[in-house]
């Protein structure tokens, strides 16, 4: 069930304060009848109408994409760049991505058109873990990591303590590969939480969301979430 406000702003008719107002103006119709009142739930059955027209309700989609780096986690680009969706010509659906990976991160990136399970899975409060393998610079060593198990101050901000193993390390390249897991998303957090111990981020990589893993993928293709996939992803944003 999706509030109705929503589900018309979602079929792009108008934004949600304006799909409210048509609401209110009483030009908004459900199964025939006209709705007034706001927060009306509907479901995938109902029909609805705005001004005599029917809005057409998506069938709810859900793949896994393996982000490139040098894409934006975005459906359009002021600057023409390539984004999420430019993977996404054979699917009708109007998709786009569950949160971001930066423009040089590559990995896991849910792709969706169900607005609340997207709104779900990036909540603050219930952020489900997502794993990351970055290369920094600097030969890493536990101690050198430890701040990362505390709650660390990034940009005036206390963020949540993250696990972390160290993969590897390289000490004439005077590079090591380490692995982080945090459940937050703000921006650029693993790059600024690895610079903050002293190991500025050469290339990041999200490896898992959740349960999820990229198995077979490879960069730019992507694959549907089965049914229990979905269903346990939502699970895991309410531990
Ligand atoms: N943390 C980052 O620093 N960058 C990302 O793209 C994702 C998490």
């Amino acid at each position: 069930m999706q509030r109705l406000q929503k589900v018309i702003a979602h079929a792009g008719i108008a934004s949600r304060r304006k799909a409210e107002d048509y609401i209110t103006q009483g030009r908004v119709k459900v199964n025939g009848e006209v709705v007034r009142e706001l927060g009306v739930q509907v479901n995938q059955k109902d029909q609805i109408e705005v001004d005599q027209v029917p809005i057409y309700q998506e069938e709810p989609v859900y793949y896994m994409f393996y982000k490139p780096r040098g894409v934006i986690s975005a459906a359009s680009d002021d600057k023409n760049r390539t984004v999420v969706t430019d993977y996404f010509t054979e699917t009708s659906e109007r998709v786009y991505p569950v949160g971001r990976l930066d423009y040089n991160t590559s990995g896991l990136l849910l792709v969706t058109n169900d607005g609340d399970f997207s709104q779900k899975l990036m909540h603050p409060k219930h952020e489900v873990d997502k794993v990351y393998v970055a290369k920094v610079d600097g030969v890493a060593s536990n101690k050198k990591l430890m701040p990362l198990t505390k709650r660390m101050t990034i940009e005036g901000k206390k963020v949540a303590p993250a696990q972390f193993a160290i993969l590897s390390t390289d000490t004439k390249k005077q590079t090591s590969i380490v692995q982080l897991t945090i459940h937050e998303g703000r921006n650029h957090q693993v790059k600024n939480m690895l610079k903050a111990c002293g190991f500025p981020v050469e290339k990041l990589k999200r490896e898992r969301y959740g349960h999820l893993a990229l198995g077979n993928l490879r960069p730019g293709e992507y694959r549907s979430l089965h049914k229990n996939e979905v269903n346990r992803l939502l699970e895991e944003t309410k531990v």
